[in-house]
């Protein structure tokens, strides 16, 4: 089974409240960086979400700019229509855009490439859409052995989770090999022309907002039990309270590269 990462409303909503702002947010502004997104451009923010990149890219564009924000779930897309009327969202599949060649300036697509079950023909579409010289920036995370945060709660899960909620932190980490993720874009035609690794940090508000993070906000909280769910966040407390800040709260590092080709 290919994890797609589909979640119902109220996970969505969790999603944004609590997963957003502990991980997802500190990309977006790199995103939009690396891709050299720009006043007056058009853009696509593929795998959207609750539209954190679109929103930072509809930030950067402006009044003469326009964005796209493209998700298969229509419960993430519901959220992130809540949170901006100045973007349009689409519901379809990375690996069949519903738009025409070179539509767009840039297009990027953010902690999601792991969850498409055909990456290259997904990475096609990106390069299919962008116009001649456009952008298309892709983010995923360094493979599992380079975190040392969430191999903690990797190996907690493991202990007490069965394999269906083992193969969705597994995916996670899954485009960790950064040559791999530019060959990928090479083969559709975009030629690399930077790439970036990044220390990041994970931040939650205390150990229990962490385990509390990753179930609700993720297909996690449909395969745990109440009682699972219990378990990790006891055996949590001495695991991760080397990465308490001295006010409590949890910091972890977490790696993540960005990769930028041109259209050719
Ligand atoms: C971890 S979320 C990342 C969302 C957003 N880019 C962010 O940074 O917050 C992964 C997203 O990929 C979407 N997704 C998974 N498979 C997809 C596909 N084939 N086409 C479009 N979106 C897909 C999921 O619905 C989910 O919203």
């Amino acid at each position: 089974m290919t994890e797609t990462f589909q979640i119902t409303r109220e996970q969505a909503e969790a999603y944004e409240e609590l997963f957003v702002p502990a991980l997802f947010a500190q990309w977006a502004p790199l995103m939009i960086d690396i891709a050299r997104v720009d006043e007056g451009q058009r853009v696509l923010d593929v795998a959207c979400g609750t539209g954190v990149v679109a929103r930072a890219a509809a930030d950067r564009v402006g009044r003469t700019g326009s964005v796209v924000g493209l998700d298969l779930n229509p419960a993430m897309l519901e959220v992130a229509a809540g949170s901006r009327s100045d973007i349009e969202w689409r519901q379809g599949d990375a690996a069949n855009l519903p738009f025409g060649d070179s539509e767009f300036d840039a297009v990027l697509c953010q902690s999601a490439l792991f969850f498409f079950p055909d990456v290259d023909a997904a990475v096609a579409e990106m390069a299919r859409v962008v116009r001649p010289d456009g952008a298309v920036a892709v983010q995923t995370y360094a493979s599992l052995d380079d975190q040392p945060g969430f191999l903690e709660l990797d190996a907690v899960v493991r202990r007490i989770a069965a394999a269906d909620a083992l193969q969705l932190l597994d995916t996670y980490w899954s485009q960790g090999d950064l040559s791999i993720l530019c060959k990928t874009l090479s083969r559709a035609g975009l030629d690399i022309v930077e790439t970036r690794t990044t220390l990041g940090t994970a931040m939650y508000g205390s150990v229990e907002n962490l385990i509390e993070t990753e179930v609700k906000g993720t297909p996690l909280a449909d395969r745990l039990s109440d009682d699972q769910v219990g378990q990790i966040f006891t055996e949590s407390a001495d695991i991760f309270a080397k990465f308490l800040t001295a006010a409590g709260e949890l910091q972890m590092p977490i790696r993540a590269h960005l990769v930028m080709g041109r259209k050719l």
